[in-house]
């Protein structure tokens, strides 16, 4: 018998070290290494990638080789604190950094950009350098810099935690120079973002999109009344959420999403009535967090319904943060097709 609860009844409550618990790889992520990355042989980029990341790997941990002399001299540094990959949708950035994380000795920090600005909204940012101060390594997925504050925000918290000795390790699709170009003119931004990547020995790495798909179709929509059953016969024994889309919504505002990882703790598969789509950015936003957790966890979804690939506005689609929406989407239907279909979601 499948147990049922609802995503929209349930109030995490998360203490700092819970929180900080959570700064590990995901699920999906948990197992890789260096070793199960398999290079392109045609993209030469891949296999310096990973030696680049092998050699990064060896200075956790370890002060500053920087005699005194060097240092009263000003003489610079040949290496830098930070290592950046960037690169194109599903080369294998995240798998690569969490090889890294996985590789590299002592105390180590996992998340993604906006796990990050949320441990400082619910730490305060005085506790999180304090705290982040303590590890070896801090590895940061999915590098977004399209908001000014948050830009702001992480590039002191880099500062800081450089000073402080930590290794830093980042992600995105974008190179940070040009990271929210064309968005924000202010002169502020552009300073802090010129800092920020004089941090970071920038990395590209080329290639295909190793799950060698766009935007999957969305599986053919369940009848409202059939999907608990479906889920129910697919998964018995295992713990099943069951939401209408509307509640969920409406439950996400009142969970900071620094929460949603708990939020998901219990549950194996989510059953979801009538998804429709969302017209408030705010919300719209807070959905993609849930939607990462999701994927992270590798939650199968039965959904009835409008199909994930109306979930956001076209306003939306082609907005500011469409990046976002669109990787929710890609993730959402990912795992529908595993909830509905039975397809594993890479
Ligand atoms: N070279 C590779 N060898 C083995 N597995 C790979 C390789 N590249 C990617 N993968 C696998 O493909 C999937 C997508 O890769 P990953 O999530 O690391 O890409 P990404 O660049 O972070 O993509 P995104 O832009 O969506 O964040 C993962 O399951 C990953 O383990
Ligand atoms: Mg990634």
């Amino acid at each position: 018998m499948a147990t049922i609860t609802h995503l929209s009844e349930t109030k995490p409550n998360v203490s700092i070290e819970e929180l900080l618990a959570g700064f590990h790889p995901s699920y999906r992520f948990g197992e890789v290494s260096f070793n199960t990355y398999r290079p392109d042989p045609s993209q030469p980029s891949q296999t310096e990638a990973v030696n680049k990341l092998k050699a990064f790997a060896e200075t956790v941990g370890k002060k500053d080789s920087g005699s005194f002399l060097t240092k009263l001299f000003g003489k610079k540094k040949e290496t830098k604190n930070g290592i950046y990959l960037d690169g194109g949708f599903g080369v294998g950035k995240t798998h690569l950094l969490a090889s890294l994380w996985h590789a590299a000795p002592g105390r180590k920090a996992f998340g993604t950009f906006v796990e990050y600005t949320n441990l400082v909204g619910a730490l305060s940012f005085r506790q999180t350098v304090d705290v982040l101060s303590q590890y070896s390594l801090v590895c940061i997925d999915e590098f977004e810099l399209d908001d000014p504050g948050d830009t702001v925000l992480m590039s002191r918290l880099m500062r800081e935690l450089s000073d402080a000795g930590v290794k830093l390790a980042a992600t995105s699709n974008t190179l940070p120079g040009a990271l929210g170009e064309g968005r924000f003119a202010a002169v502020d931004f552009q300073r802090e973002i010129k800092t920020l990547s004089e941090q970071f020995d920038v990395h590209r790495v080329e290639g295909e999109d190793f799950r060698h798909r766009g935007l999957p179709d969305a599986p053919v929509p369940l009848e409202d009344q059939q999907i608990e059953g479906f889920a129910e016969e697919r998964y018995p024994n295992k713990t099943l959420a069951v939401d209408h889309f509307d509640q969920l919504v409406a439950h996400l505002s009142q969970v900071h999403p620094s929460r949603y990882r708990q939020l998901l703790s219990e549950t194996d598969a989510l059953v979801l009535h009538n998804v429709d789509t969302i017209t408030d950015q705010a919300i719209a936003l807070r959905f993609v967090v849930l939607a990462d957790r999701l994927y992270d966890k590798d939650v199968p979804i039965i959904a009835s319904g409008k199909p994930f690939s109306e979930l956001f506005t076209p306003e939306m689609m082609s907005g500011g943060y469409q990046k976002k929406y669109y990787r929710a989407v890609s993730r959402l239907t990912a795992l529908a097709r595993e909830g509905q279909i039975g397809e594993p979601a890479i």
